[in-house]
């Protein structure tokens, strides 16, 4: 119920411009988004590379309707590109297609995502790009795959939630395509995706057993302990080294678990999202766990 209305509110213009103008919210915002600018997203990424942990950097905005916020987004992704490879941090970078204009025309997306992606191979940084609401997950499965025959260096994300996944990951992995393996984060419906917290985890440790077991490089990505351990054991059961797949967290979630994993050796790469868009990606964290409601509430009324 909780769940539900958060993500409704992740939607809601008004409650947007109510959190997004309020000075001590965008404080306390700063505990799961690294900053508004990529400097400040850079600087988290230094601090993490320290810790022996890669980054995943996530321009924060989607959905943008008309074609020269699609263009900007594009021109945002290609400076962090450029400074990745100058600050020689070690990140890739994960993007979003309807941030590069998929709900206005795909052909005006295509073309966003060939100039990233151009640039991104000369550079030599991988690109993931997000999954986001079932609406778009057909669009984005083949443009993935379309793209993926000329670049090498593009992975998209399968969500356990999703019905279709089973089926979705079976095509990525015979065309040696990188996944990211997640539970999903958006609002869905029973016609597509399962609804109990027990099948979604289900899901995934099937999804998850068939990605270490013949994906490409897979990452893991998850806060989820049982998840996590369960992992452990399979790859160590069946001879998997450390070095075939990374686990993956996001920025300010589960830190203690992220720094163990590290110790033990398993390569671990936190996404760490910034930019002046951060209200949905917070209403999002919030819904997964009310303790964060309350930490993000108490901030405010402190
Ligand atoms: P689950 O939500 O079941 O939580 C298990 C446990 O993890 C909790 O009991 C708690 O201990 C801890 N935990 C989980 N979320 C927490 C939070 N917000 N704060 C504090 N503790 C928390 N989704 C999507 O639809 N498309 C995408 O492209 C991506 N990309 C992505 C990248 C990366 C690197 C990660 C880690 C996640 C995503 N997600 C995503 C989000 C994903 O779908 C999912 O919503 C969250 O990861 C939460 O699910 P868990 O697997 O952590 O398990």
């Amino acid at each position: 119920m909780l769940k539900d209305s958060l993500l409704y509110l992740a939607q809601n213009p008004r409650m947007k411009e109510f959190v997004t103008h309020n000075r001590v919210a965008r404080g306390a915002a700063r505990r799961f988004v690294a900053g508004e600018a990529l400097e400040d997203a850079i600087a988290a990424t230094q601090t993490l590379n320290q810790r022996g942990m890669q980054v995943a950097l996530d321009l924060l905005g989607e959905n943008v309707t008309d074609a020269q916020e699609a263009y900007t987004a594009t021109q945002e992704y290609i400076q962090a590109l450029d400074l990745i490879k100058k600050t020689n941090v070690n990140a890739n970078v994960s993007i979003k297609l309807t941030a590069l204009g998929l709900d206005i025309a795909k052909d005006l997306c295509n073309e966003n995502l060939c100039t990233i992606l151009d640039h991104a191979r000369e550079l030599d940084i991988f690109i993931c790009v997000d999954m986001e609401g079932s609406l778009y997950t057909e669009r984005t499965v083949d443009t993935v795959m379309h793209m993926h025959e000329r670049y090498d260096m593009v992975g998209t994300v399968m969500q356990s939630y999703l019905y279709r996944s089973y089926k979705d990951t079976e095509q990525l992995i015979a065309h040696d395509i990188r996944i990211r393996l997640v539970k999903g984060a958006y609002k869905e419906p029973e016609s597509v995706a399962y609804q109990e917290k027990y099948d979604v985890d289900k899901n995934y440790l099937q999804l998850m057993e068939m990605l270490l077991a013949r994906g490409h490089f897979p990452a893991i990505a998850s806060h989820d302990e049982h998840i996590i351990n369960t992992a452990c054991k399979y790859v160590r059961d069946h001879g998997i080294s450390k070095s075939a797949f990374e686990f993956q967290m996001l920025y300010g979630i589960r830190r203690d678990m992220q720094e163990q994993l590290v110790k033990q050796g398993y390569n671990v790469r936190v996404y760490v999202p910034y930019g002046s868009q951060w209200y949905p990606y917070l209403m999002r964290r919030m819904a997964e766990r009310p303790a964060n409601l309350m930490f993000f509430m108490s901030n405010i009324l402190r």
